[in-house]
């Protein structure tokens, strides 16, 4: 490449939205900006966009304090309404393989077929013991199959082209994670890892084997759910809720209560990412080498604690930054390694080559 190229990953949260800006030149990256914007509450539930004309007044704000030339953006989406599964078929030619994906897709999407939108990714081939008489051995291809239901596609593109931006690949927030984590790493060789991403709305959990995502969950419950059982354990406003949360402004409720009340939040989100866990151990017969968390809720002061000792698995909160060079002059270290952890899925799609297929 002659020239440095600038990417930009936009990030739509449920309680935020974030950008980073990314310069590219040759192997090396650079942070260009970093930014964020919390949004009005329930603007976004359950991955739908409730509130368009507040979710594009948060973009264009957002942009103009960065003062950024309007351009393309790599956004994602995230959620239940989304179907990851990997698929095993007879091994066949590529043009044949889009076809017979198009059919096997039915069976594994709650949704009509009609309504999503399909991507797929060959992720290897296997030589497997036929089930026939002959006991014939067959290669058969492991798929990656990804269905959206197309409406949510369509919403975020609309509100990201009436702030005045190009939505030029959409990404899941599991894969902006894994393509981050592998840029950390420098690949994932024989580990098998799962990432925690815990934001506002839903835990999302990804295990990836083999360098690829081969379980992924949107579990409910995460810091929404947290402020809401402080907000009847203590009967405050939402605001002094999130207060709570973050350790400020306890006035005279005891710290050690709160976190008594968070611990109690999250016990069933634990419970939900065990089960994950021993059901893709068993399935597998692999074990997990590490928990690698991210999302605004990773910093909650004791969660990496808490998370380590419910999986019994070690646990590190994802540096977006580790591999990225941040000029010290122009962003204070201590502010960039407070926010690091909500800036994790920006930070993995601007890694994104534009020139990669996404969703759309
Ligand atoms: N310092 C902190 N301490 C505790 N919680 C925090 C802190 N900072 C952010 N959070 C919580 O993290 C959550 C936001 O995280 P994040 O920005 O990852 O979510 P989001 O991407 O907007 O939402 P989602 O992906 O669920 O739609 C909020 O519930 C917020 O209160
Ligand atoms: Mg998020």
């Amino acid at each position: 490449m002659l020239f440095p190229k600038k990417t930009i990953g936009l990030d739509i949260g449920s309680h935020s939205i974030k950008f980073v800006v990314l310069k590219k030149s040759g192997k090396s990256m650079s942070l260009v900006d970093l930014g964020h914007v919390p949004l009005k509450n329930r603007s976004i539930v359950d991955s739908s966009i409730e509130d368009p004309e507040a979710v594009i007044e948060a973009i264009e704000n957002l942009f103009s304090v960065a003062k950024l030339k309007k351009g393309e953006v790599v956004a994602s989406l995230s959620g239940p309404s989304l179907v990851i599964k990997k698929i095993s078929l007879p091994k066949m030619p590529p043009e044949e393989l889009e076809e017979v994906i198009q059919s096997e897709a039915e069976q594994h999407i709650p949704f009509d077929i009609n309504d999503v939108n399909i991507d797929f990714q060959p992720i290897g081939d296997r030589v497997v013991q036929g089930d026939g008489d002959d006991e014939e051995e067959i290669i058969t291809t492991d798929v990656l199959l990804v269905a959206v239901r197309q409406e949510l596609v369509e919403e975020r593109r609309q509100v990201i082209l009436d702030a005045g931006f190009i939505p030029i690949i959409f990404d899941l927030d599991v894969f902006a994670l894994e393509n981050l984590l592998e840029h950390n790493l420098g690949g994932f060789g024989e580990q098998v890892v799962a990432i925690v991403n815990m934001g506002a709305s839903f835990t999302n959990v990804n295990i990836i084997a083999d360098g690829v995502t081969e379980v992924t969950r949107a579990i409910p419950g995460a810091g929404n759910k947290i402020n809401y059982d402080i907000q009847k354990e203590f009967n405050v406003a939402w605001e002094k809720a999130e207060e709570l949360k973050k350790g400020i402004s306890l006035g005279n409720i005891s710290e050690k209560k709160v976190v008594e009340v968070i611990i109690n939040s999250l016990e069933g989100v634990c419970y939900d990412i065990n089960r994950m866990f021993r059901d893709f151990i068993d399935n597998s017969g692999r074990n997990i080498d590490k928990v690698y968390f991210s999302g605004g809720c990773a910093n909650i002061v004791g969660i990496e604690d808490l998370i380590r000792n419910n999986l019994g698995i070690s646990t590190e909160i994802i540096d977006p930054f580790a591999k990225i060079n941040v000029d010290n002059k122009k962003f204070d270290p201590d502010y960039i390694r407070q926010v690091a952890p909500i800036f994790a899925v920006a930070a993995g799609l601007a890694l994104r080559d534009y020139d990669d297929k996404g969703l759309s």
